[in-house]
């Protein structure tokens, strides 16, 4: 079987394009999104889908092993198998956040998507390859395509050009001086990207690159692509197949373009519609305290007792913040976004610089290793838990954005007590010299110190 798929204008249902042309944009310069033929989707029984997932989940049947191109169908059925750039990404852990969520938050049911386990070190790849893959199937289509293209806050320059390595595709980047971290910016040295640094913020990227590719041989890589969406909303697929096909009652996501916590909603209402799950999880957006213009919009909503609408909304300037990759004012992805936190009673929370960098670390004490975003996120479930939102019993999963390794700099200011707030939790190297008696009696000390 393979059912059909296209380009659908988010605000008028009767503009289609082919998943085979170079767009991005409506005739009105709004977002499209690819839309399901979701009779076809239906013509199998859930159980047949779920049985066919679960065949497939981790299995080297190329490209079904990757945890994106499992979901092929219902991702991008336009793209031949023979086309699919895949470095078998998803299929990530879903970590049981056992100590954490017992000792601080009273929640036995916590769980946190590990996406930045993966082969770049964030959830990035998801989208990326079911992008590059489908730039090669418009080559191989005969689209004269040169190179691809994206403005980035790190994560997915480093995704892009990883897939286009893989694929000999060439690939340009363009990034805000000095606004990523030194991990981010190798990545797409090591992989033979053209990096270029330009003196401005995201934003100001963002635009560059909208003009970049107003070449049709230049084709856009940001997450204003919907191809992109579609591979990041098989997180929601995993998370309730790595759950027996069971739908958590909260996911928390961090939001800077939006256009994550987007495919999150998008994954669980296309299940929702097959009948794959009977219901919807809340999900909550996490922002940054200093580039949270969402936040603000749901603040103004919320406090006219109504739902968000697109008319609350007002860029800002984002200011610098740990959780760098998410420093946006202006999200590309806002409409989806509002129309996917509608749908899924959804949240808007925030996090200070402090309450995302302590949540970071007393996470980190039980095991894990977050980076700054999923310390937004973490805060963020602090704030709902300890409010009562989130209730006892309730089954919530964290949705862990990048690996803590990309963003080490953030970690060790902490811990050498460098950043400009206090740090409680900072765990300071022993010095110590080589006299074996003198090294195991100051280790003993040091252990009953902490005992
Ligand atoms: C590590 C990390 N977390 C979260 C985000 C936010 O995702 P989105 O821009 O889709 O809201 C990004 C995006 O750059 C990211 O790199």
């Amino acid at each position: 079987m393979r059912p059909r798929a296209w380009f659908q204008a988010v605000d008028d249902e009767s503009e289609r394009y082919s998943l085979g042309e170079v767009i991005y944009r409506s005739q009105s310069g709004g977002l499209l999104e690819v839309v399901h033929d979701m009779e076809a989707l239906r013509s199998r029984s859930p159980a047949a889908w779920m049985r066919t997932f679960d065949e497939r989940y981790g299995r080297s049947r190329w490209p079904y092993g990757s945890g994106v191109w499992a979901k092929h169908e219902w991702v991008q059925p336009h793209v031949e198998a023979s086309n699919v750039v895949s470095l078998y990404e998803g299929n990530t852990n879903l970590f049981w956040a056992e100590r954490y969520g017992k000792e601080h938050l009273n929640l036995g049911d916590l769980w946190v998507k590990q996406c930045g386990t993966s082969h770049t070190g964030s959830f990035k790849d998801l989208g990326m390859t079911v992008l590059v893959s489908s730039v090669k199937q418009m080559i191989a289509e005969g689209k004269p395509i040169r190179a691809v293209a994206c403005a980035s806050t790190g994560d997915t320059s480093a995704a892009l050009a990883a897939y286009g390595a893989a694929a000999a595709i060439p690939v340009v980047v363009l990034l805000p001086k000095g606004k990523i971290t030194a991990a981010q910016l190798v990545q797409p040295i090591a992989n033979g990207a053209l990096v270029c640094a330009l003196d401005t913020d995201f934003d100001g990227c963002m635009r560059v690159v909208q003009r970049l590719t107003e070449d049709p041989t230049l084709y856009l890589a940001n997450s204003m692509n919907s191809l992109r969406v579609e591979g990041q909303k098989t997180i929601s697929f995993e998370i309730v197949q790595q759950f027996d096909w069971e739908v958590p009652d909260w996911v928390l996501v961090p939001g800077g373009n939006l256009g994550n916590v987007s495919a999150i909603a998008k994954g669980f209402i296309e299940m929702l519609e097959v009948g794959l799950i009977a219901r919807l999880p809340r999900l909550v957006c996490c922002q940054a305290e200093k580039a949270n213009p969402l936040y603000r919009a749901y603040q103004k909503a919320a406090a006219e007792q109504r739902d968000l609408a697109m008319s609350d909304f007002q860029p800002m300037q984002a200011e610098a913040t740990l959780a760098s990759a998410i420093r946006i004012g202006d999200p590309v992805s806002l409409p989806k976004a509002v129309r996917a936190l509608v749908r899924c009673r959804g949240i808007v929370e925030q996090a200070s610089e402090s309450e995302l960098a302590d949540a970071a670390a007393r996470a980190d004490r039980t095991g894990m290793f977050n980076c700054p975003h999923t310390g937004v996120a973490l805060a963020c479930l602090e704030k709902l838990r300890h409010a009562g939102t989130i209730e006892d019993g309730q089954r919530v999963v964290v949705i862990s954005t990048a690996h803590g390794l990309k963003f080490t700099e953030f970690k060790a200011a902490y811990h050498a007590g460098e950043l400009p707030f206090e740090a409680p939790l900072a765990n300071h190297p022993v010095e110590l010299g080589s006299d074996p008696d003198e090294v195991v009696a100051q280790i003993h000390r040091a252990l009953d110190e902490r005992a």
